[in-house]
């Protein structure tokens, strides 16, 4: 049975560290709310020129020389960014051209906290289906570059960090489905009826006569703005029901899971999920604390963080669950 597994993953985050404190001296904030409400106690942000596709280029580069195989062994390109280097072509060409390997396929995926977990799905199906035998999959943010610094922006700018992860994704012949390593399931879902919970309306074509003009930026459009409490009350419930899905089509019970490596928004949200499947918490690898809500990148980051620890070994049972922005959310369930 041809199916796709985790070959080796990578991380990168920039060198600038800001505290909680750091931020209370640009807004109206405390490190006091800020753990309390959320459990983060620091972020990393970019300086300067760096862009989306340096993170991404950084992690990738790990990812591809721990998987023992040569750049020019990657057959598709997919990166999951809300933070584009530009409004277009994707950031994926921008790696690409970083990377020096023309004329693979180079896919943008915008969907959020979930667009890790959806990168993993299309690459799947390429692999499974026989199509491609490796796949590089990147989730990368700078959103330091694009949030309000201000008491206005306070409750968005808090949550979010910069940071890449990245996995390459490669075919493997599975012949003992218990104990191989592959990628068992994905289960993916979205709701645009959430759309305008969290979201950033400019620049785009749904404005009214520019895509960005003076009228946008002066009622701060181009900021991201979230209905917080809708967020948190659809995450709690929509990250266990995917969790639950890819639980239920694999047969397998919480306990028989080695590690969660669940999106990293709010570390409330994930001792929720915890508490209500009686998962013990060494069992959950959580990032948030240092290195805030990173989107896309937070499960591969983790990942690469839980291998590091060594949490997180060949033949364990994983599963990953996200929630976020569109409203998106999915699950993943693979043997590392
Ligand atoms: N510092 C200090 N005070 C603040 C801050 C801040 N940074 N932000 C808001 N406050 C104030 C509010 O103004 C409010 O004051 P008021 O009571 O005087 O009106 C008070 O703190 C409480 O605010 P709440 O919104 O009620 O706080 P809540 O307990 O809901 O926590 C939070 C806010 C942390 C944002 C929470 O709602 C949450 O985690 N939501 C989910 C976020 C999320 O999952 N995002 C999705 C992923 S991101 C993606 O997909 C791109």
């Amino acid at each position: 049975m041809l199916r796709s597994r985790i070959l080796s993953t990578g991380m990168y985050v920039p060198p600038l560290r800001v505290t909680n404190h750091d931020l209370s001296k640009l807004m109206d904030t405390s490190d006091e709310w800020i753990r309390q409400r959320t459990g983060i106690e620091q972020r990393f942000w970019v300086e300067g020129n760096e862009s989306t596709s340096d993170l991404a280029l950084k992690a990738s580069e790990l990812a591809i020389e721990r998987a023992g195989i040569q750049k020019s062994e990657i057959e598709m390109i997919i990166l999951a960014t809300l933070s584009p280097d530009h409004e277009f072509p994707g950031t994926a060409c921008f790696l690409q051209k970083k990377l020096g390997i023309p004329g693979i396929p180079a896919l943008d995926v915008r969907q959020q906290c979930t667009g890790f977990i959806y990168s993993m799905a299309i690459a799947d199906q390429f692999i499974r289906n026989g199509v491609y035998r490796n796949a590089l999959i990147v989730g990368a943010e700078i959103h330091s570059k694009g949030l309000e610094k201000s008491d206005r922006g306070r409750d968005v700018t808090v949550l979010f960090g910069d940071g890449a992860g990245a996995v390459v994704l490669g075919a493997v012949e599975v012949k003992d489905p218990k104990k191989d390593s592959f990628l068992l399931s994905t289960h993916l879902h979205a709701d645009g009826t959430f759309a305008e919970e969290l979201w950033t309306p400019a620049p785009g074509t749904g404005n009214s006569k520019d895509r960005v003009g003076a009228s946008e930026l002066e009622q701060g459009l181009h900021w991201p703005r979230m209905n917080g409490k809708t967020v948190f009350m659809h995450a709690v419930k929509r990250m266990p029901e995917a969790l639950n899905e890819g639980l239920k089509a694999n047969k397998l019970s919480p306990a028989d899971i080695d590690l969660f490596v669940f999106h990293q928004a709010n570390l409330r949200i994930n001792d929720m999920i915890a508490k209500q499947f009686g998962i013990p918490e060494e069992k959950v690898f959580n990032t948030i604390q240092k290195f805030a809500n990173t989107t896309a990148a937070t499960i591969p980051i983790g990942l690469d963080e839980a291998v590091r620890a060594g949490k997180l070994k060949k033949g364990m049972l994983v599963a990953s669950a996200a929630f976020g922005s569109g409203f998106t959310w999915g699950s993943a369930i693979y043997r590392f």
